[in-house]
């Protein structure tokens, strides 16, 4: 039977060795140590999320709580853990946190080949808000920003 996912945040040195694994399973140009560390040195902004499926760390996402915004820098589900609504459920845990600290809006980048991602942040209310050309590198490609928005309170917008 499969254990339910627990979300968490990133509390210790293995936690952070765990998330390099998940990376150097899912990215070609993943992150390094060093990029986690510095993040992680700005602790009243950066927020690390894992899910887990019993003891295993099975995923991950990096945001910045910013005044009013949430930034989803990173996320990533190990190969053998995919299509189970990991990423969903995360996301769905971070949104409401970010809700909670008073961050109404989210934004994010992702690859436009990454139909996976795009899926997945399309069925959580991202829409497309602009392309930054040929953002990314090795392979060149362009990133679509992505915003989600509050809903409208009753009575705004006519
Ligand atoms: C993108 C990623 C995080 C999705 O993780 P996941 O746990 O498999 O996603 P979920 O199971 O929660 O999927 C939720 C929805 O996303 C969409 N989706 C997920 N994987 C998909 C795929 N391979 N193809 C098409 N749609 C997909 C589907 O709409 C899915 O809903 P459904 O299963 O009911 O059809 C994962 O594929 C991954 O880690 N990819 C590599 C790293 C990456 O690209 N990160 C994003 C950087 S912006």
């Amino acid at each position: 039977m499969t254990e339910p996912a627990i979300v968490t945040l990133l509390e210790s040195a293995a936690d952070l060795d765990a998330i390099l694994e998940v990376d150097a399973e899912s990215f070609l140009w993943p992150w390094t140590r060093e990029m986690y560390e510095a993040e992680l040195r700005n602790p009243s902004v950066t927020r690390i999320f894992l899910v887990r499926t019993g003891a295993p760390v099975a995923g991950y996402c990096a945001t910045w709580f910013l005044p009013g915004e949430l930034h989803i820098n990173n996320l990533a589900i190990r190969p053998a853990y995919r299509r189970q609504r990991l990423a969903s459920g995360l996301l769905a845990h971070v949104l409401d946190a970010a809700l909670a600290a008073g961050c109404q809006r989210a934004t994010l980048e992702v690859r436009r080949s990454n139909d996976a991602a795009r899926h997945l942040y399309e069925g959580l209310g991202f829409r497309l808000a602009g392309v930054r050309h040929d953002y990314y590198a090795e392979p060149v490609e362009d990133a679509l920003v992505l915003w989600r928005e509050p809903p409208a309170a009753p009575g705004q917008n006519g």
